[in-house]
């Protein structure tokens, strides 16, 4: 089923392998989007299958309830930060589900509003927020990049933009900021790139990518957000319920890999990322650098799950805790 959203899902076939939907089952895409993944979701789990969709892009929800109308009861859409998983799983007394995916970052919906002000290429103003009303983070990028001291900014772009020139960057935004608020993409941009060397990755990245991919985490606090959210779907996994998660940076893709590792009711499903195929690549240049990983949840459960603090408030929903 199409939408009207202008974003090109990534690596559509792989997690439907990897997710396996069948008819009459449980899912939660936790990244609504453009609706391609929960579209598939829905296809393969009908006549009677069910799929929650959840977005903090308050205008994704809005496409979706009219295209996904025509499924009825099968589909229910909620405006959330995904962070809020465990609470909203209490609220909606969710028993579990056969499969829960995560396609993390921005849609290219989101990226293309100039007025989220994530791109350097277009001119809008430095917010970075993702989502809207309550769903969306407390402060702007604006605020971090005028009123954070020159090591804390270091540390984040260092830390969240893994970028080597952190230090040249941050005091060039200090010096720049005495002249002046900065408060426009286009304007920081100009600043980062006037810190580094001209053929700064010999040209493969734009100079102020790592800068801005930091301070997009650091406004969302998107690993933190990341790994709250993944400790509750797994929770909420019934046994032999699979999880994939696609991410599109190495700090997201290290988070995955731990949370997996370090819950022995999980079994492993990839044992190294997947990754679009060229084709795939070719054609959709955003794609290059998504790694798809997948758990499935043990099905002798049960027991192991006593100790996962989610797996215990989320089974007092249930009415099956022990
Ligand atoms: C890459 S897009 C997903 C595309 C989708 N899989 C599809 O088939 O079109 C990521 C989506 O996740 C949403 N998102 C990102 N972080 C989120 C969070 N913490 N909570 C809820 N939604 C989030 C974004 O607003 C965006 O719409």
């Amino acid at each position: 089923m199409k939408t009207e959203s202008i974003h090109i899902a990534v690596m559509t076939d792989q997690l439907m392998e990897l997710v396996a939907p069948r008819a009459g089952g449980s899912y939660l895409d936790a990244t609504l989007g453009g609706g391609t993944h929960t579209s598939e979701l829905l296809e393969r789990s009908g006549p009677d299958g069910y799929v929650v969709s959840l977005d903090v892009d308050a205008k994704a929800l809005e496409r979706a309830k009219k295209h996904f109308k025509a499924y009825g009861s099968r589909w229910q859409g909620i405006h959330t930060n995904f962070g809020d998983l465990e609470d909203v799983a209490l609220r909606q007394g969710w028993k579990g589900f056969d499969g829960m995916i995560f396609d993390l970052g921005f849609s290219s919906d989101e990226l293309e509003d100039a007025s989220k002000g994530l791109s350097f290429k277009e001119d809008g103003p430095l917010d970075m927020r993702l989502g809207s009303g309550e769903a969306a983070a407390r402060f702007t990028a604006e605020e971090i990049v005028n009123s954070w001291r020159q090591e804390e900014l270091a540390e984040i772009i260092r830390t969240y933009g893994e970028e080597r020139m952190a230090g040249r960057i941050a005091r060039a935004i200090c010096d720049a900021r005495k002249h002046g608020r900065i408060s426009r993409t286009m304007q920081l941009a100009e600043v980062v790139a006037s810190a580094l060397p001209r053929n700064y990755e010999r040209g493969r990245i734009h100079p102020a990518t790592r800068t801005f991919q930091a301070l997009r985490i650091a406004v969302n606090d998107e690993l933190g957000v990341l790994k709250q959210a993944l400790e509750a779907a797994i929770g909420l996994l019934k046994p032999e319920g699979r999880i994939a998660v696609i991410s599109f940076h190495s700090l997201e893709d290290r988070i995955v890999k731990h949370l997996f590792k370090q819950h022995e009711e999980l079994e492993i499903l990839t044992k190294k990322p997947l990754i679009p195929t060229d084709e795939e690549m070719a054609e959709n240049p955003r794609s290059r650098s998504a790694k798809l990983r997948g758990a499935s949840k043990k099905s002798n459960t049960q027991k192991i799950q006593t100790n996962n603090k989610y797996a215990k408030r989320l089974r007092h929903v249930d009415g099956t805790a022990t």
